[in-house]
């Protein structure tokens, strides 16, 4: 039987990236709808009740920050994630490379053949012009790593595509693009 959706009744979103890309401000520019000029290292875990998420199932939002964390704890929550955002600042190429030459190697080597969705996020398009978008770097990485579900530009200080950025994240568990094969019962 081919079920087409997810039985999932709660979404849990870790947001990973180099130092200074933004992961605390965009989760806090969601919560707050504002930027936040004054940022900790890392969020407290967020907990969205069902009804003001657009798919109604409780969210968990889970920053990380190498400032704070251990190796060990960063491999602990990539294994309780149900989907990663890969944050990378558009205004800085080497966050760009890092995505190919450390995180996504580092996610295939924590959690080999999961079908965890990556969500790759390029913030601070208030820095960029139109020009300058990474949209085409962005397309040849996903055809190299398909574990990326999506792609969006961002920005956690003009709010451009925050609330978007999460739902992407929501809609890639709720509702998977590969299909999930549930065996049937054969007694
Ligand atoms: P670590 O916790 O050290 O890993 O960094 P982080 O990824 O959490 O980045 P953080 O949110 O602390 O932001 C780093 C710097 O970038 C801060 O000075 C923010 O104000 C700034 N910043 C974050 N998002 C944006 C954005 O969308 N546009 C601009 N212009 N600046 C941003
Ligand atoms: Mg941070």
């Amino acid at each position: 039987m081919v079920v087409r959706g997810s039985l999932r009744k709660n979404v849990r979103i870790l947001l990973l990236g180099d130092r200074g890309v933004g992961k605390t401000s965009l989760i806090l520019s969601l919560v707050s709808e504002e930027f936040p000029e004054d940022v900790p290292f890392r969020a407290e875990e967020i907990t969205i009740p069902p009804d003001v998420t657009p798919e109604m199932v409780p969210t968990h939002i889970v920053d990380y920050s190498a400032q704070e964390q251990t190796e060990d704890q960063l491999l602990e929550e990539v294994r309780r994630a149900h989907v990663i955002c890969l944050v990378y600042s558009v205004d800085d190429e080497r966050t760009l490379l890092r995505i190919t030459t450390h995180w996504l190697p580092l996610l295939r080597d924590a959690i080999p053949h999961s079908r965890c969705p990556i969500i790759l996020v390029g913030n601070k398009v208030d820095l960029t012009n139109e020009d300058d978008s990474t949209l085409s770097a962005a397309q040849e990485i996903m055809e190299e790593f398909p574990e990326i579900e999506s792609f969006v530009e961002c920005s956690a200080k003009s709010l451009r595509n925050i609330s978007e950025m999460f739902y992407f994240a929501q809609k890639s568990v709720l509702h998977p693009t590969a299909p999930i094969y549930v065996a049937e019962k054969t007694d």
